[in-house]
Order: C-alpha cells, then structure tokens, then sequence
C-alpha cells in the first residue's frame, strides 16, 4: 500500500476504499510492479502516457477487461523472456477445506467458476470477464489450473498470482491435492520437446523462442539448422512421418490427401535458398523507445537456410486448381498440426498468386539443409514463403485450404499487423489494418557487439552484419557509418560462403535470401568511443528509417530502423 501511494499517477485512478472491486487486485499489481521494477523514470511515464486512459475507464467500470488486459500485458513480454517457475501462494488457514467434489460443483456462471491451484481453492467468477486470454479459462472450471497454465507459460508470474490470490476462498483436502499430485506428473504439453543447442539466447522456453548470438549469422551464409532462430507458439507435435497426411480442401469439392511419400515422389523436388525472419525481429529496440507487447527479440529472429521439398503450386495443380478456382479464390490458408488447449491450430494464409505463381517459389519443404526439417522447424513438412514474414511459413502443415477468405485464424486476423505509432491497446483495432506478408527492407550489425571495447592499437575495425528485403527485392547496397551518421561508405556484399564462388544474381523479383557483408575501415583518431551504423538499399531504392520514433508500434513488429552501435576504443597502455 505504501508503493501504491508512492505511484501517485495511477492511485488517482484506483478506488481504493471501495468494498471489493473487481479490477483492484490487476490496477494494484500492476501499479507495485511500476514502482518498483527498476524501470528508468521516462520509462515509467511513457507507461502512463501510454495506459492512462484504460485504467481511467477500467477503474470507472466502463471497459470491464481492458485494465486486466493491460495489467497482464505490461508484463507479459517479461514472462514470456523465461520460463519463470513460480512455486506457492500463501496458505491462509483460516479458509475452509472444500473436496475436489465440491469445486466441481462450480462451473458456471450461475454457480460460480471456481478453479484450483497449489492446493488453494479459487472463486474467480467476478475474474472471467476480465481475463485476458477470453472465455479460454471456462475450460478449468472446476477443476485444476495447472494443465492450462503448463500451456500457456505466461501465467507463470508472480504478478499473476497476486491477481489469483485475490480470490482466494479455500483449501482443496488433502487428498485431493495428492491425486492432482499423482495426475500432474505427465502434465507438461512441452515435455516431448526436441532437445536445443545451448548457445541459443532463450526468449521463452515453453513455448520455445530462441536466437542464435548474432555473431553466429555472419559466420556462415547458410544458418546451420541447429542455429537457426526457433519461434514457436505452441509445444512442438509428435508427428510420425509413416503415418503424416497432408489434407488439401477447396478444390474439387472433395478433401484431397498426400502422404509424406507422395510429396517426395509424386512432385519434383525443389530447393530454394530463403531468408526467414520473424516479424518481431529487433523488437528490443522498439522495447527500449516504449513498452511493446511481445517477446523481446534482438538482432537474430532471423536466419538463412536451403529447403527443398515439392513446390505448392505443383501439389495445388495436381489437387484440381484451375482456371475456374481462380475466377473465386483468393488466398490458401494453412493449418499446422499444433493446438492449444482448445483443439485450435496454429493457422495464416498468403495471397494465392504467391501461393500459384511460377515465380513465387512457394515450397512444401520436407528438407532444410539437405537434411530431413529438425523438429524445431516443422518436421516432417513446413511451407516456405520466399520473401514473407515468418509467421506465414507454417510448420507442420496439416491442412492447405483455397478460400475466397484469408485465414481466420488469430495470428493472420489480430496479431501480425502494423499500426501507427499513435495507437496503442485502447484505440487499436486489428480488422482495419492489412495483415503482414512481405516485409520491409533490413539490415544489422552481427559484430561487434554493442557496448565492445577495440584496442587503438588496431588502427582499423571490420563490421560485419546482414541485410535482407522482402517480396524478392534483392539488396543492392549497405551504407556503413563509424561516425554516428556524418560519413558513410559502402560495405562488400556475399551471396555465398566465403571464399565459394558467388552464384549468379537471382532473377529480379526473386531474391529471397539475404546477403551478409563486411567492411575493415581506419579506426576514428580522435574518438575514444565510435558509433557505428548500418543501413541498406534494396533494389527498389527502399530504405530503412533513421529510427524507431516514427515506426514505434504496440506489437513491436516491422522494426528495421537503421541499426546502432556503439564500441570503445581502449587506448594501449604504451601510448598513455
Ligand atoms: N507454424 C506453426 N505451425 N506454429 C508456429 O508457432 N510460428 C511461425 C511460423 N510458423 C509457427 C509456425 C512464426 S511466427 C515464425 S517467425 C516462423 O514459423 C519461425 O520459423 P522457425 O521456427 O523455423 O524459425
């Protein structure tokens, strides 16, 4: 009570002498994690700034969820950086002890929704409303939290717990609590996880999102699989190759399936060099500017790899696309094999002119590398999407539909889109804004690393990064600065390993993979510290914004500004 009276911005807006109201146990969570997460000042005020008005209108009543939904969301980028295993809630024993029989009486509204957790027993009828996940929580009444929340790791916070224990209202029998013991044994969805390289940088580890450090990209010019950027929203399928369908709707009027088999032998095999990046990519730094919602990705959500695997166009040729299917349709949906707790899959669609065109490259890949997709990547089968934002390259496709429609599917209609900078969680609305396919032209710094010391003795200093554009636009050129921005030359650009011959240009239109570059220049002689810059050129003379301010937006998605370090140049002692 003493943090909350500090926070004299949001108190203003939280009645707290009120009996019991329902937003009190998120306002004040989130006005205790303000105060006291360390966060710098301007920091604290660009959350004000930015939330004021939903506590303001959830505090009045008036957007029963939105304070919730900010509550959580302020702090969800945190928990999904790691898998936060929060072990207790106080137990208060002066609360009655209920049978596992008696909460399973509550499963409705009329009822009540009570739900368990740890042993504690959970009134959260007034709650439902207001989580943020929707009416998904209905799926526990009256029974256990923990198989939902092994689910979705976001849970796993203490702030979230605070919320919880506001509606605390028993203790579940001891014997009740040892069978959920017994039964929570094989709970974790995320168990049969495939094993991961420990070099990788984990944003969140169940689900699982890991980058290579950025070094590693710029080591080689094909991203070896096990160091390829992983970003996975649900566990990961057991999918038994011998037994895989691939189910293919919209067509002929019938469903039409192809065994892993038939894709590897009915259609020739295609491979194709592409660069995949998360729309997130570089999201810390739209982080650092002002909170966004999402994992807090650095410069390496993104890789290059070789897939090979029958082309789309070929398979929706073989299922009956004709002519007479492209007067109507207008997208191909995918659906992957993983699910959440509801049965619903991970899902997106591209335009069907991607998807059919002959120069659009589209792959049912069944390899990465040469070798068999790893787990991690969509084993057995995966579209790859030249040139498309990554969230559309389904893994573990299970399904392709021809629709007139796009998906329907939450991650291609209210995630993955861009807004302006001036719209945030109270005015954002996701159907006005086109979902992202092609992405923006890239480039960053993969050494030196921000903040590295260079001795002056050296005299000069190579920079090394990568850039990338989307649609097929090739990268013609990236600009290198070691003064801040006041000078500029011109990095040298490869398209294979080094010292392999270069292969020859791609043709126009179809430049899906990124090109890495290099530049060795004098050290600065006066300078105790350098500001090095990167920015590129793409064949359309696209290039990247001079900074985050103007592309800021509330997912941190589509961050490309020209990208910054800065490096100190330690003086030799000799010289001193
Ligand atoms: N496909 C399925 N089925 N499930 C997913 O979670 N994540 C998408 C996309 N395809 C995802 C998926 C996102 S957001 C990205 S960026 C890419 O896969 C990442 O691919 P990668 O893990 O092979 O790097």
């Amino acid at each position: 009570m003493l943090l909350l009276r500090r926070c004299r911005n949001l108190i203003q807006f939280v009645p707290l002498n009120t009996q019991r109201c329902q937003l009190a146990p998120a306002l004040a969570s989130c006005a205790l994690r303000l105060c006291s997460s360390g966060i710098s000042s301007e920091e604290q005020r660009a959350h004000h700034r930015g939330h004021r008005p939903s506590w303001r209108h959830a505090a009045a009543g008036l957007l029963v969820g939105a304070g919730a939904v900010v509550a959580y969301g302020l702090h969800q980028h945190k928990a999904e950086r790691a898998d936060i295993t929060v072990s207790t809630i106080e137990k208060s024993s002066t609360l009655p002890v209920f049978s596992q029989e008696e909460v399973t009486k509550h499963r409705s509204l009329e009822n009540g929704i009570w739900v368990t957790y740890k042993g504690g027993v959970y009134d959260i009828t007034e709650f439902v409303a207001m989580h943020p996940g929707g009416d998904k929580i209905l799926l526990a009444a009256g029974g256990a939290l923990e198989p939902f929340w092994a689910l979705y790791a976001v849970h796993n916070q203490e702030h979230v717990l605070e919320i919880l224990s506001e509606y605390k209202v028993g203790e579940l029998s001891v014997e009740d609590v040892r069978k959920q013991q017994q039964a929570g044994k094989s709970l974790d969805p995320y168990s049969t996880d495939p094993e991961r390289h420990p070099v990788l940088h984990i944003n969140s580890l169940k689900p699982f999102n890991a980058e290579p450090p950025p070094e590693i990209l710029s080591d080689s010019y094909i991203t070896p699989s096990a160091f390829f950027f992983k970003r996975n929203h649900l566990p990961v399928p057991q999918v038994d190759p011998a037994s895989y369908q691939l189910h293919v709707e919209g067509l002929q009027g019938e469903v039409l399936t192809f065994s892993l088999e038939d894709l590897k032998t009915r259609f020739p095999k295609h491979t194709v060099t592409a660069t995949l990046q998360c729309a997130g990519n570089r999201r810390g730094e739209m982080n650092k500017f002002k909170q966004v919602k999402g994992l807090n990705w650095g410069i390496a959500a993104i890789s290059n790899a070789t897939w090979g695997g029958a082309r789309l166009r070929d398979v929706l040729l073989a299922a009956g696309y004709g002519p007479d299917v492209a007067q109507w349709a207008r997208h191909v949906q995918f659906e992957g094999l993983d699910k959440d707790v509801t049965g619903t899959t991970y899902g997106a669609s591209i335009p069907l002119n991607k998807a059919v065109s002959e120069e659009g490259d589209v792959l049912l890949a069944y390899e990465m590398n040469g070798e068999d997709l790893p787990p991690d990547h969509g084993f057995p089968v995966r579209v790859v999407v030249p040139g498309i934002v990554g969230a559309r390259n389904v893994k573990w496709l299970g399904k392709i539909i021809v629709s007139a429609e796009e998906s329907s599917s939450h991650w291609q209609q209210n995630d993955y889109k861009g807004f302006s900078p001036g719209t945030d969680w109270d005015t954002v609305d996701f159907k006005s804004a086109p979902a992202i396919q092609e992405l923006p032209i890239q480039s960053a710094i993969t050494t030196p690393a921000d903040g590295a010391a260079v001795s002056r003795s050296d005299e000069t200093l190579t920079v090394k990064g990568y850039a990338w554009s989307g649609g097929g636009r090739e990268v013609v050129r990236v600009d290198v600065s070691l003064d801040g921005g006041k000078t500029w030359q011109v990095a040298q650009l490869r398209s294979s390993e080094r010292g392999e011959t270069p292969e020859p240009s791609p043709p126009p239109g179809r430049a899906w993979a990124w090109k890495l570059w290099e530049i060795t220049a004098p050290l600065p002689a006066e300078a105790q510290e350098v500001e090095i810059i990167c920015k590129a050129v793409d064949n359309s003379y696209n290039v990247q914004p001079d900074t985050v301010s103007p592309i800021w937006n509330l997912r941190g998605v589509l961050s490309n500004a020209w990208h910054r370090v800065k490096v100190k140049i330690r003086e030799d002692e000799s010289e001193e």
